[in-house]
């Protein structure tokens, strides 16, 4: 049976991409969409685009399989909360939640017994980004780690959630706990990870962590050249999903039980 689908933020960059990937890709159907317009808006192929607070209403008449959300924090942690309590699984692309923010949703998936595949990237090329630099400060111990990452100038939150992935990743592995966002003034460096984040034009999403020694260094890049690898791999993602047994999962489970 074809897996139903429906998307909170089908207006936006990531959810036109993602919309136009699933008709691509042909394997999930669209049978809702949602965004803040006033105007409801239908797609081609008829699935209409309507007003976020009439989620819980058209979820019940649509019965998506999974909801995917490319959002924003605040609206995302309501809109895992209603879908969880209607029974629907989720892929949650929204990026920026507060600890309480993802503390709500994880309470909702778990009462709701759903599954989630939570990530704040979906491409295949960052999720092997992240699995690199564990590789490489398991062997650079002791060289200087600074993480710059490079975004359109309309996002929102600082510093990208790729870049707290890969911020989490490398603390980690290199037992570390002190990290410096920007430097300003007299500014020695330490033993911290550093961190610094761009915003200009029209940039999707560069990520480059950089390890620096004696005499060398080494670093490790991630450019996104369009949304597609993102809403590529969020699709399987929704895919992988519907069937999955009811918890929190990363794109790394789907990657991995895709191999
Ligand atoms: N996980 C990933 O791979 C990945 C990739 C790119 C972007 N992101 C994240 O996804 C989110 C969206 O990114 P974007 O570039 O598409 O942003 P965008 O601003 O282009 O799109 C967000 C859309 O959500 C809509 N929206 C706001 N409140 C809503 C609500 N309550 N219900 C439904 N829709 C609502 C907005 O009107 C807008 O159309 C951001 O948090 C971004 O960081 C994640």
């Amino acid at each position: 049976m074809t897996t139903k689908v429906a998307i909170c933020g089908a207006n936006g960059r990531m959810g036109t991409q993602i919309i136009d990937e699933i008709r691509k890709l042909g394997n999930l159907e669209l049978v809702a969409g949602f965004d803040v317009a006033d105007e409801e808006k239908v797609l081609p192929g008829g699935v209409a685009v309507s007003h976020a607070s009439k989620l819980s209403e058209v979820l019940a008449k649509t019965k998506p399989d999974v909801l995917i959300d490319f959002t924003t924090a605040a609206a995302a942690t309501e809109n895992v909360c209603i879908a969880a309590a209607s029974g629907i699984n989720l892929v949650v692309g929204t990026t920026g939640f507060s600890e309480e923010q993802l503390r709500r949703m994880h309470t909702a998936i778990a009462d709701g017994k759903v599954a989630a595949v939570i990530s704040p990237n979906y491409s295949l090329g960052v999720n092997l980004f992240w699995r690199l630099l564990t590789i490489a400060a398991e062997v650079l111990q002791d060289y200087d780690v600074e993480i710059i990452e490079a975004h359109h100038n309309q996002k929102k939150d600082a510093p990208s959630g790729t870049a707290l992935a890969a911020l989490d990743a490398l603390k980690s592995t290199l037992g570390k706990d002190e990290v410096v966002y920007g430097r300003k003034g007299l500014a020695l460096r330490g033993k911290e990870i550093g961190v610094h984040a761009i915003r200009a034009g029209d940039i999707i999403g560069d990520h480059t962590v950089l390890f620096a020694g004696p005499g060398e260094r080494l670093e490790i890049k991630h450019q996104a050249h369009s949304r597609t690898a993102l809403a590529t791999g969020a699709v399987k993602a929704a895919g992988w999903v519907a069937n999955a047994r009811p918890g929190i999962y990363t794109m790394a489970d789907v990657l991995n039980e895709q191999a």
